[in-house]
């Protein structure tokens, strides 16, 4: 069965909430390998001490054999969580329902159970979306966007910016141009646009969705040979310093944003899955600060 992540959002009439754990304190879990790094953990809890929630959220790494079961028994107990890399996929056969956003990209990033059944979303499409509406906002005129990547996260951005009101004109690079080849036309060829070079092009904005920069030193393109400089970088990596990409950003006097933005605004959709509202405004954001 498959239904919006709005529809999920505002859905949680008559439904037990994941987190109601009669006497108990409900676990939630980020499932992933690795999962030392991830800021889930910090930004979930202060949002359960914000409400004094009986819950708790910790990082678990898993094979890719033991994310799904994992995954189903956490959300069966009464808790939920959230897959990250590599496994996103991976748990699709997993899930008893999904959103059309796990149809869409192929991909689930958050869990939890209704009535004995084990939901799925993709909340990095809703996390994009709204960190795309919060960095344009303050574009005059619909904005013009670089994708790089070809792997889940373009793929949940790709469907954040082919649903947007006023979608962007969409181009999109990937080092191996055969996957983007084929993004296109899951997307739309008539939507994504593939470059084999970005060099002559000067997008408004460009966002990086490789793993470029997690090793705090790559970048996946030098933003000094596109044709012009962007107004905007969105970074959807992050790191205890500056990414590479928006360090280049900033020194070329474009403004830059880093992946702990999408990050909160994915886990605020997240709490909206779980407890059927979002976590108290900011909380989030400050526990990541
Ligand atoms: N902030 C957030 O909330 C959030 C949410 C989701 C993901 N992310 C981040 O987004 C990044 C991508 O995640 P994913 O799930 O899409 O991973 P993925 O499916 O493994 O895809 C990785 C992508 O990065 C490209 N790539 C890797 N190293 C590169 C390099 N040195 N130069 C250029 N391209 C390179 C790959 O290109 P090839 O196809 O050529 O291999 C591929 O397009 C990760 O850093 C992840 O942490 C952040």
């Amino acid at each position: 069965m498959r239904a919006t992540g709005a529809e999920r959002a505002g859905g949680s009439g008559g439904r037990v909430p994941a987190g109601t754990v009669p006497g108990g304190v409900a676990v939630f879990a980020v499932l992933g390998d690795p999962v030392g790094h991830s800021l889930s953990p910090a930004i979930h809890n202060a949002a359960f001490r914000a409400v004094g929630r009986q819950a708790v959220y910790m990082a678990r790494r898993v094979t890719s054999e033991e994310c799904g079961p994992v995954m189903r028994s956490l959300a069966l107990a009464g808790g939920g969580g959230n897959v990250t890399v590599p496994h996103k996929e991976v748990v699709l056969p997993f899930l008893d329902h999904h959103t059309e956003a796990v149809a869409s990209t192929g991909a689930c990033n958050t869990f939890w159970a209704e009535q004995g059944a084990v939901w799925g979303d993709n909340t990095d499409v809703e996390g994009f979306r709204r960190t795309w509406e919060a960095v344009t906002g303050g574009l005059a005129g619909a904005a013009d966007a670089l994708v790089l990547g070809a792997g889940g996260a373009a793929r949940a951005v790709l469907l954040a910016l082919c649903e947007a009101p006023v979608p962007p004109r969409i181009r999109l690079w990937n080092r191996t141009e055969a996957k983007a080849r084929a993004l296109a036309v899951h997307f739309g060829e008539e939507r994504v646009e593939v470059l084999q070079d970005c060099g002559g092009t000067a997008p408004e904005v460009v966002v990086n969705a490789t793993s470029a920069g997690l090793d705090g030193r790559s970048v996946p393109i030098e933003l000094a040979r596109l044709a012009g400089t962007p107004r905007c970088v969105i970074d959807l990596v992050y790191g205890k310093e500056p990414t590479p990409l928006c360090r280049r950003a900033l020194d070329l006097g474009a403004a830059a944003v880093d992946g702990r933005e999408m990050l909160v605004r994915q886990a605020e959709a997240s709490q909206v899955r779980w407890f059927g509202k979002p976590p108290p405004r900011g909380v989030m954001t400050r526990a990541c600060e």
